[in-house]
């Protein structure tokens, strides 16, 4: 199969019609999308990506209204939900039967986000049927945020890609989930816990990391880059990896390091800016490993508002967190 890239929403909405998979642009990252309502569509998606059937995914919405449809909702959860979407930001609900066990993974719960993406709200509005989507990586990778990282994971296995330019975000969504008196979040996003804790007037529990955790995709082992990623003391890890070919990759700029000819520097945002450091990190990661360095030493970024998540994505593509 031969994949196009291309900005023809009607092409898009006709070939998911017809149970085919084609991938899209969201604020945070690329998505690679079926209908939700049909399972040959969503045996696709898994197929394509080699994502494990135990790993469940989102299903995308035009609008918060269309939450009642495939969920039940609870006050603090529209709450959220009226404050937050459209945007980087996913629920998790109880699931109504008619979302199959085959998106959840036979779990109970469902996941769903109204992306704020306009070439894919115009698309959801289009058609009668959600879409499930997880990001449109090979399973493990680093999340594409362009059409070309898409081609690069998932060429020849999808017969189309929506083109809708460079991802705003450039880091998947914030997942929370509302409790009796509390608000779970299980994966930092864009959206912090300090403003769900505002707007849900709950307390905000961070998620433990499991080894089978509650939502799979939280595995260690995930946003991974191939070339072997060490975060720690920087001058202590450049002297230790003297000689070697080293990519650091850095927040802003650092003086005063021990930096030989063997190592380059990746700057993320130069002006120290934490949404431009968001946007840029994973097209930097892509470049990184495609450019025949020996190892990645990266940053450790404030841990505030985006800065979360950016450690989080970067703490779980650490090296000693690989599947061996
Ligand atoms: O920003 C995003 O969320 C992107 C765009 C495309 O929407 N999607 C994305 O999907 O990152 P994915 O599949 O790569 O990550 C979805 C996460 C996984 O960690 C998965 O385990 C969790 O959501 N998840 C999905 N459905 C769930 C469910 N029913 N219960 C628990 N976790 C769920
Ligand atoms: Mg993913």
């Amino acid at each position: 199969m031969q994949t196009i890239i291309g900005t023809d929403i009607q092409e898009a909405a006709r070939l998911l019609r017809e149970d085919e998979i084609v991938s899209i642009p969201t604020e945070t990252v690329y998505g690679l999308a079926g209908n939700a309502l049909s399972e040959t569509a969503i045996v696709k998606i898994y197929e394509a990506k080699q994502r494990p059937r135990f790993n469940p995914l989102i299903l995308h919405i035009p609008d918060s209204s269309h939450l009642e449809r495939y969920a039940v909702t609870d006050p603090v959860s529209n709450r959220l939900a009226a404050a937050l979407m459209p945007g980087p930001f996913t629920l998790l609900l109880p699931k109504r039967s008619i979302v199959s066990d085959l998106v959840t993974a036979g779990s109970d719960k469902v996941a769903l986000r109204v992306p704020a993406h306009p070439v894919t709200h115009s698309l959801l509005s289009l058609l009668d049927f959600p879409l499930a989507a997880p990001s449109a990586n090979p399973f493990g990778y680093v999340s594409p945020t362009s059409a070309l990282h898409v081609l690069s994971g998932l060429a020849n296995k999808i017969p189309y890609i929506l083109d809708g330019g460079n991802c705003e975000v450039g880091l998947e969504s914030t997942i929370a989930e509302v409790l009796q008196d509390t608000v779970v979040l299980h994966r930092a996003g864009a959206v912090s816990a300090s403003e769900i804790n505002r707007i849900a007037g709950l307390p905000v529990t961070i998620a433990a990391h499991k080894a089978r955790p509650d939502t799979p995709g939280q595995l260690k082992s995930h946003y991974a880059t191939h070339t072997p990623l060490y975060r720690g003391d920087i001058p202590a890890l450049l002297n230790q990896f003297k000689g070697r070919r080293i990519a650091l990759l850095l927040f802003r700029e650092m003086k005063d390091l021990p930096i030989t000819n063997n190592t380059t520097s990746f700057i993320l945002s130069a002006k120290g800016d934490m949404t431009e450091a968001a946007r840029r990190l994973f097209a930097v990661m892509r470049e990184i490993d495609v450019s025949g360095f020996d190892l990645v030493i990266a940053d450790h970024f404030p841990e505030e508002g985006i800065g979360r998540a950016i450690n989080d994505r970067l703490e779980r593509a650490k090296a000693e967190y690989k599947i061996p």
